[in-house]
């Protein structure tokens, strides 16, 4: 089975890129155009292994990607390439219209073109999988409620808004032209080779410079998080079990406020990481001014790709983060550079309604 992984040297694209590797049946090809966000230190781990190889090439370049579905005979796309941090996309939106919304369609294009010309046996296996997020269906109240596969989709950011356009082009493509795809919209997601502007290492990295730990608003929002290879293992179930046209949430079933995700934060490297004087990481947490358009409530309900594929997350976030945690205290190899040269955790997305 030979796979196509679109934004591979990401967070989560690198963590399926592993877990696709270590099963020798499958050969995967890592296609990443290397923006700010790619990283090919987090593939260190496989760049040998004789089932990966890697193409730098933009998602919205529709040739080079249909020669390289040819060449490496490509059986399963997943598309993961993507701008995928919400604060840039307030500072500016283009890019997320050009990769999330025009990229995505430039590559339907050209793995239709590439699936009409299979074999039938080889185009009844063929899958196009796109990756998207939980964000697409907007804000929940802080009382109740949940997102399920059928939930009317309401996004509030840039971000979210591209998203949900390419979900709807990729639909599209199955219902017009027989495209056969299969969609996932996943929660939060955490655990090692997050890139430093995202909430969980941003904190973790700030606090061991002794920096302020900034908390949007109040720190009320609630997120649902989970284990980045726990949604490894579940994209390769969507991708290769799904069925075409259906679409699968998946979620940690861990709602956490956000300032509660920061204090566990601080209380782990307070026992793990002391500070010189012996006070409490907590007292360097900082609200700052709120994300606009901040949505207040995300969570999931996986019960369908529970019951349908099989899956469950491995790990809580108790044990996820404290694993997390322990890898950036041991891993200052692969952040130290990203702090030093790439992003050092400067505020970002604070632009206010109307400013835009
Ligand atoms: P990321 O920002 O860490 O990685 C994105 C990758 O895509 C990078 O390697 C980047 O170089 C590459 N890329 C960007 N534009 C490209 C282009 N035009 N052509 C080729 N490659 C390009 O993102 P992530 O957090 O790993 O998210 C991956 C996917 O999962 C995204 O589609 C995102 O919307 C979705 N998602 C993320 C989360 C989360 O919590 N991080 C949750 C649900 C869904
Ligand atoms: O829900 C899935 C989404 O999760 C993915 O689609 C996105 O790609 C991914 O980036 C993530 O989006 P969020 O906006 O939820 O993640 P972020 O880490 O930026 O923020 C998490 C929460 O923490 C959010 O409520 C905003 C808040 N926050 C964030 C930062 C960076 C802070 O309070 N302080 C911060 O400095």
């Amino acid at each position: 089975m030979n796979f196509l992984v679109t934004g591979g040297a990401g967070f989560i694209g690198s963590a399926v890129c592993r877990h696709l590797c270590a099963n020798p049946a499958y050969r995967v090809t890592n296609l990443d155009k290397l923006t700010y966000a790619g990283n090919l230190a987090s593939l260190r781990q496989i760049e040998n292994a004789h089932n990966y190889r890697f193409a730098q090439a933009d998602i919205c370049d529709e040739k080079s990607v249909l020669d390289i579905m040819h060449r490496d005979d490509i059986d399963i796309v997943m598309n993961l390439a993507a701008e995928s941090h919400v604060d840039r996309s307030i500072d500016g939106p283009g890019a997320f219209i050009e990769t999330n919304i025009v990229g995505t369609y430039r590559i339907l294009n050209a793995a239709l073109e590439y699936w009409r010309g299979l074999a039938d046996d080889r185009k009844g296996r063929f899958r196009f999988h796109h990756v998207s997020t939980d964000e697409v269906f907007g804000d929940l109240p802080f009382e109740g409620g949940m997102f399920v596969e059928e939930t009317p989709y309401a996004p509030s950011s840039p971000y979210s808004a591209s998203k949900a356009a390419s979900d709807h082009l990729v639909r599209a493509w199955h219902e017009t032209y027989g495209l056969p795809v299969v969609l996932s919209n996943c929660s939060n997601n955490y655990g090692p080779y997050h890139f430093p502007e995202k909430l969980i290492p941003l904190v973790i990295l700030n606090a061991l410079d002794e920096k302020p730990l900034p908390v949007y608003g109040a720190g009320a929002n609630v997120r649902d998080w989970l284990f980045v290879e726990d949604h490894a293992r579940a994209l390769e179930l969507v991708a290769t079990k799904g069925t075409p046209g259906e679409s699968y949430n998946v979620g940690g079933n861990s709602e956490r406020t956000n300032l509660g995700v920061v204090e566990t934060i601080c209380d782990l490297l307070d026992s793990r990481r002391p500070r010189a004087g012996g006070k409490s990481y907590r007292d360097l947490i900082s609200f700052v001014t709120d994300r606009p358009g901040h949505d207040r409530r995300y969570a999931i309900d996986a019960s369908k790709i529970g019951r349908d594929l099989g899956w469950a997350p491995n790990e809580n976030f108790d044990s996820g983060l404290a694993r997390t945690v322990d890898w950036y205290l041991d891993n200052k190899w692969w952040w130290g550079p990203i702090r030093e040269q790439n992003y050092a955790g400067e505020r970002l997305g604070e632009a206010r309604k109307g400013a835009a």
